[in-house]
């Protein structure tokens, strides 16, 4: 089969990478992909969030099923449109439709899913400008520190963490008045949950799930968890405090509750789950919900799947998900991320990469590259240095290796990746 493959980054190298060695395979397209991609697939000119664009590459190049990498083209509602038109709605979408895009486009969405089927979370209220004033009463409800959470899609930057009262309604008016746009018209007010971070991803058919290896990213620039937030600085898999009880209970207590939320809800979702996760006193609780997989996590995710993941999505587009018993590597898988520096502030693209012909033992998933006599970097985040292990130092060793040995102007990576698990 023929599939397009939306997005750009290295969560969609890896997962270009993982489908490339499936025999159920024909051509992969992916759009607009990078300098990675290209060496899998035939890149596309093409803008995820341009659904017109989206719909002549399908059409050109008889796709038989597209698959999502990134948030935004979902929340916008691609899988509706492929549905509605009648020369698409052949081809399945493996993303869910815009209302249960809903779980990652509105916090406040979230949570009143998260309420009504009775998924721990942490407490909260949702505000506007006219209600601000139950706004303030409710953050003096809470101890410090205050969590405000843009209610809309804010690039990874709507969620504040504020130790001052007096700053957090600041803050507070200042999103209402407009800071994140139109995404910080309604806020969520959320009280802070103290505990270690995992994310847990799943694949659904909107009946049956198959949950796929968790992982831990880092996401903070500096070493340490210092500095400011970044996309994510690397991943490890698995997760030594994921253990089997704990798994479990986020199995019964927020898996399952979801998937079966979502079908009670009459929300049609064929697609990844992705857990936001916070361990406090040996029980889990979601801190947010994503509708796609995770990156840098599915650098270290689709490194220890090995089943089949066309097959996978093939049974997820027909709703036969539960017929498939997965098989992971035990080994553990990390990853190291690449970047230009400056960022996530100001950084400079267009540097030459050089070394990634001399790299040994590790896979490099591209994030921010492009071809131009030879491979440049184009993003922030630029190069997935992936490794597999019997040990995560084991592991981390050769990612570190090869970062050492890939070059270009201003690169800067963390060297403390796993530093909290060990
Ligand atoms: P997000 O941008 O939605 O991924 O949130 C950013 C980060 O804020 C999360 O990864 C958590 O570290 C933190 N966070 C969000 N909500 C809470 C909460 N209720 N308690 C503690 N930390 C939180
Ligand atoms: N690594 C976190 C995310 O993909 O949102």
């Amino acid at each position: 089969m023929n599939i397009l493959l939306l997005g750009s980054g290295g969560r969609e190298h890896a997962l270009a990478w993982k489908m490339r060695v499936s025999p159920l395979l024909d051509n992969l397209f992916i759009a607009p992909g990078n300098a990675g991609t290209a060496l899998l697939g035939n890149n596309l000119d093409v803008d995820p969030e341009d659904f017109n664009g989206v719909k002549r590459a399908a059409l050109k190049n008889n796709i038989d099923m597209v698959v999502v990498g990134p948030e935004v083209p979902l929340v916008k509602g691609i899988s509706d449109f492929f549905l509605n038109d009648p020369e698409l709605s052949a081809i399945p979408v493996i993303g869910p439709s815009a209302r249960g895009a809903q779980l990652e486009g509105s916090k406040e969405f979230a949570k009143q899913f998260m309420m009504q089927h009775k998924i721990p979370t942490a407490r909260y209220l949702a505000v506007t400008a006219d209600t601000i004033d139950e706004g303030e009463r409710f953050l003096e409800t809470l101890k410090a520190p205050y969590v405000l959470k843009a209610d809309g899609l804010a690039a990874g930057k709507g969620v504040l963490i504020i130790d001052d009262i007096d700053e957090a309604r600041n803050e507070l008016q200042m999103m209402l008045g407009g800071k994140f746009g139109k995404a910080s018209d309604t806020v969520v007010i959320e009280e802070f949950l103290s505990g270690i971070e995992l994310s847990v991803f799943v694949v659904t058919d909107g009946h049956g799930y198959m949950i796929l290896p968790e992982a831990k990213d880092y996401k903070r620039i500096g070493e340490g968890d210092t500095g400011l937030n970044t996309g994510g600085m690397g991943a490890v898999s698995p997760v030594p405090f994921a253990d089997e009880e704990f798994m479990e209970k986020v199995e019964k207590r927020i898996i399952r509750p979801t998937v079966e939320g979502l079908k009670s809800d009459g929300i049609d979702y064929k697609g990844f789950i992705f857990f936001g996760l916070i361990k406090v006193d040996g029980d889990p609780f979601v801190i947010e919900y994503n509708v796609r997989m995770g990156d840098p996590e599915t650098e270290v995710v689709m490194p220890r799947f090995q089943s089949d993941i066309v097959e996978v999505f093939k049974a997820v587009a027909s709703g036969r998900l539960k017929e498939l018993t997965p098989r992971f590597d035990t080994r553990t898988a990390v990853t190291v991320m690449m970047v230009s520096g400056g960022y996530p502030g100001k950084y400079e693209k267009g540097k030459n990469i050089l070394g990634l012909d001399h790299v040994e033992g590790s896979i490099v998933f591209h994030a921010g590259t492009t071809s131009s006599n030879g491979v440049i970097t184009s993003g922030g985040r630029v190069l997935a240095v992936t490794s597999l292990g019997d040990s995560m130092d084991e592991a981390l060793k050769k990612s570190y290796e090869n970062a050492e040995n890939i070059q270009f102007e201003n690169k800067y990576f963390r060297k403390d990746i796993g530093f909290d698990l060990k």
